[in-house]
C-alpha cells in the first residue's frame, strides 16, 4: 500500500492556543515520564495526575500497560513494536497538548531516538522527566513479577535484562525515585510542574 497525502488539506482550527489557555488556566504540555519498569512512573503519574486536577489543571495520563490494552494493542516488545509504540503516544500527546490540555505519559519508551521524535512532535510543550530507579531497585521491588520471569527467560526483550534503556542525557528534570519516599519525589515533581506551567487567567 503506497501512502499518497497529496490530496489531504488541513484544516484551521477557529480557536487559537490563546482561546485554549484562557479557558484552561494553563499552557497545554506533555509531561514525558521514562524509565524502567517497576521504576514509578505509573504511581507518580497517576498521583501527579489527581493532585494538578485538584489544583485546577485539566490533565490525563496514558500509561503503557493502559494503552497496550486498546489503542497499541497490535504491539509487542521488539524495537520496532517500541518505537511505534512510542510514536503513537507521541502523537497523541501532541494532540493532547494542542488541544490545551496537560498529557502525562507512562512508558518505558527505552530509545532515545524514539523520544526525540516525540519531542520533535510536541515541540515547545514537551518535558522529559527521567523516573531514575536503578536497576536493582527496580528488581528487588519486582511488583508484577516480570523480573523474576525475564532471569528465568520466560518473557523475552526485558527492559534492563534482555532488552536496552537509553537513560536520557538532558531530561527537563530527574526524579530520584530510587533513593527517596514516594512522597517526597511525587511532591518535588509537583513544584516543578507548578514552576513550569503556572496557573493563571
Ligand atoms: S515501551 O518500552 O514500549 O515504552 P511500555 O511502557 O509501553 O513499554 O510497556 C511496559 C510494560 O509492559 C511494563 O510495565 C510491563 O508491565 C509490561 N511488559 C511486558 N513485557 C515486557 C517486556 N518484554 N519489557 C518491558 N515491559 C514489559
Amino acid at each position: 500500500m503506497s501512502l499518497d497525502f497529496r490530496n489531504l488539506t488541513a484544516t484551521a482550527h477557529a480557536l487559537t492556543a490563546a482561546d485554549r489557555r484562557a479557558h484552561y488556566g494553563h499552557d497545554g504540555a506533555v509531561l514525558w515520564l521514562t524509565g524502567l519498569s517497576a521504576s514509578g512512573k505509573s504511581s507518580l503519574a497517576m498521583a501527579l495526575e489527581q493532585a494538578l486536577t485538584r489544583l485546577g489543571y485539566s490533565c490525563y495520563v496514558l500509561d503503557g500497560d493502559n494503552i497496550r490494552s486498546g489503542l497499541n494493542a497490535n504491539l509487542g516488545f521488539s524495537a520496532e513494536d517500541r518505537s511505534e509504540n512510542v510514536r503513537r503516544v507521541g502523537e497523541v500527546a501532541a494532540l493532547f497538548a494542542d488541544a490545551g490540555l496537560i498529557c502525562i505519559t507512562a512508558f518505558i519508551s527505552p530509545y532515545s531516538a524514539d523520544r526525540a521524535r516525540a519531542r520533535a512532535r510536541c515541540k515547545q510543550a514537551f518535558h522529559e522527566i527521567h523516573i531514575a530507579a536503578d536497576l536493582a531497585t527496580c528488581e528487588a521491588r519486582d511488583p508484577k513479577g516480570l523480573y523474576r520471569k525475564a532471569r528465568l527467560g520466560e518473557i523475552d526483550d526485558f527492559t534492563g535484562i534482555s532488552a536496552p534503556y537509553e537513560a536520557p542525557e538532558h531530561a527537563e528534570y530527574v526524579v530520584a525515585s530510587g533513593a527517596e519516599p514516594f512522597d517526597e519525589s511525587l511532591e518535588k515533581l509537583l513544584a516543578y510542574v507548578k514552576a513550569a506551567l503556572p496557573l493563571g487567567r
